[in-house]
């Protein structure tokens, strides 16, 4: 498939901000037809369409699947409503990919998970992190080097007083899955700290490679910031991620090997001809999953991950808002 019709199913905050200019970057580079987007709210649906190139909008999904007939399915709905909608489009069998986490509970995930296999659909769950250039880069540099050793993180905020962090932290919790490999266990420790309103999390991950990471998650640390280590063969990436609203801009990744500084590449060159506006985008990963699903569509090759791979990600972070310790089954 040359140019395949992708649609979007959401054009609220994170759509406007990541996805939509994505998706016109990609149909500006040819590699796909931008054919609709849908909202509940109308207004907001043919404003997205207009600034971001999309040849229709709907407010009826069912009518903008008939109607623009596409070839793969973006869902980009609150979380609540996620395995509800990205369910519904996966029993129908469209190629989808849908927003993190991947249902607002494990009964939720594991209803998208029975979804997909009804629908013999294809899809990859949109965690960013994945495809964050920096991390890329140091996970790449050090598997060159040898076997990964583990991978650690921290997850730092400011002011975030939201109840339910899970829903964030679990970019931290999947990326370390990406970086260190499967996981065996994790330990949890929760804690209000003084005067603070919600809790912090320190978790110790047990790869199953025998690897061993940490992860500091603290929604009141006051500062957005990400971090990442990945440990291998007398080696060590340490990589800062630059999200949209974290601190380290663009992101860097460090690497060291017996003891000396390893100059890299910059992870950002072949996006250095990009509009000024895709800046975020590309740092954050978006732009590099919007690209690596248009990829699949075109050539039937998937990156992952799937929702049942998720899984394993959506049941750490509700364990760790929990307080609760966990293991593999
Ligand atoms: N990857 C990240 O770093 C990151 C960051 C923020 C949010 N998110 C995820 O993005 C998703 C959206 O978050 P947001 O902050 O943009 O939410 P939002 O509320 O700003 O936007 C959601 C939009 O979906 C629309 N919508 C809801 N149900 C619909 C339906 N049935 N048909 C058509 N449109 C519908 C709403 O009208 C709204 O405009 C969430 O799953 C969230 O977890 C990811």
């Amino acid at each position: 498939m040359s140019a395949p019709r992708v649609v979007v199913i959401g054009c609220g905050n994170l759509s406007q901000r990541q996805h939509l200019p994505s998706l016109a970057q990609l149909q500006r580079m040819k590699r796909c037809v931008f054919a609709a987007v849908c909202d509940l709210n109308g207004d907001l649906a043919a404003a997205a369409a207009k600034k971001f190139g999309a040849r229709a909008a709907y407010t009826d999904i069912d009518t903008m699947l008939r109607e623009a007939k596409p070839d793969g399915v973006a869902v980009i709905v609150p979380v609540v409503a996620t395995a509800a909608v990205a369910g519904a489009i996966l029993r129908k069998g469209y190629p989808t990919i849908l927003e993190k986490p991947p249902g607002h509970s494990a009964a939720a995930c594991k209803s998208l998970i029975r979804s997909a296999q009804a629908g013999r659909a294809k899809h990859m769950v949109a965690f960013n992190r994945r495809f964050c250039p920096p991390l890329v880069q140091g996970r790449a540099e050090v598997l060159k080097r040898g076997a990964i050793k583990g991978a650690s993180g921290l997850m730092y905020r400011n002011r975030r007083h939201d109840p339910d962090f899970w829903s964030t932290a679990i970019h931290s919790i999947d990326a370390l899955r990406f970086l260190g490999g499967d996981v065996d266990r994790v330990i949890v420790d929760k804690r209000r700290l003084r005067g603070d309103q919600r809790h912090a999390f320190t978790l110790i991950f047990e790869y199953a490679n025998g690897g061993v990471g940490t992860l500091n998650v603290r929604p009141e640390a006051g500062v957005s910031i990400e971090r990442y280590e990945i440990f291998g063969a007398e080696c060590v990436a340490l990589v800062r991620s630059g999200v949209g609203w974290l601190i380290d801009q663009p992101g860097f990744c460090d690497l060291y090997e017996c003891g000396k500084a390893v100059q890299l590449p910059d992870p950002f060159k072949p996006f250095a001809r990009f509009p000024k506006a895709l800046s975020d985008p590309v740092n954050g990963g978006f732009f590099g999953e919007e690209a690596a699903f248009v990829e699949a569509l075109r050539t039937g090759k998937w990156s992952g991950p799937t929702v049942a791979e998720s899984l394993a990600s959506v049941e750490i972070a509700l364990a760790m808002q929990a307080g609760r310790s966990w293991r593999r089954r």
